[in-house]
């Protein structure tokens, strides 16, 4: 079975003491770092860049999972990379030339995602499955944290898990948006491996306790 893994999302952690509370998920069990990057084109709202990354890099040692929610990624993905992302995925719908970018993140010996938004149908991804390392399904429109998930998504997660078992593929299918302690089992039960989680960590009274709480529902889901 594909490795289940933890992603708290960034964008709802305080940020005048973003390294705190990176090192908090991290020593609660989190097995990924996801950072959204937002331009303020491809969606309405901007937040880290680089440089910002950088800075953190120190915090953890756990894979940073950058989420690109921008135009023209190809500029981007060398300073992310050399600030100290694990994993670049770029939106689907932002790029004119997807198999080049997924070549280009990969010339830089890291792992390539493709994100979806939710309106855009897994079929899309059928020729490129083989090339990407996992693919990101949103389940809320990008752009915000704090939204509420959108359920048809998960019919996408089931989707995608069929063609990947029909091209007998091995990628991870990330879920981002939404993501609580009350729909990370049909998330599971639906096929997704990586979750992102924002406000249900970062906002709840003790985030510790929440990252916890969900490695138990993944842990209860796996042994079954
Ligand atoms: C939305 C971002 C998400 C966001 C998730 O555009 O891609 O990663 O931070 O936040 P929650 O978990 O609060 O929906
Ligand atoms: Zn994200």
């Amino acid at each position: 079975m594909i490795e289940k893994k933890i992603a708290p999302s960034i964008l709802s952690a305080d940020f005048g003491k973003l390294a705190e509370q990176i090192t908090l998920v991290d020593r609660a069990g989190a097995d990924l770092i996801h950072i959204d990057v937002m331009d303020g084109h491809f969606v309405p709202n901007l937040t880290i860049g680089p440089v910002v990354v950088q800075w953190v890099r120190s915090a953890t040692k756990l894979p940073f999972d950058v989420h690109l929610m921008i135009d023209h990624a190809d500029q981007y993905i060398e300073p992310f990379v050399k600030a100290g992302a694990n994993c670049i995925s770029v939106h689907f719908e932002a790029c004119k030339h997807l198999n080049r970018t997924l070549n280009f993140i990969h010339s830089f010996s890291c792992k390539a995602g493709v994100v979806l938004n939710p309106a855009t149908p897994v079929d899309f991804l059928v020729d490129v499955l083989e090339d990407l390392d996992y693919v990101l399904l949103m389940s809320v429109n990008p752009g915000f944290g704090g939204q509420k998930f959108i359920q048809q998504v998960l019919k996408k997660v089931e989707r995608l898990a069929s063609l990947r078992a029909e091209q007998n593929l091995t990628f991870p299918i990330e879920i981002d948006g939404g993501i609580s302690l009350s729909n990370l089992r049909e998330a599971l039960e639906a096929g997704a491996d990586w979750f992102v989680a924002g406000s249900s960590i970062f906002s709840s009274p003790n985030p510790t306790d929440t990252v916890h709480q969900m490695k138990r529902i993944i842990q209860e889901f796996t042994s079954a």
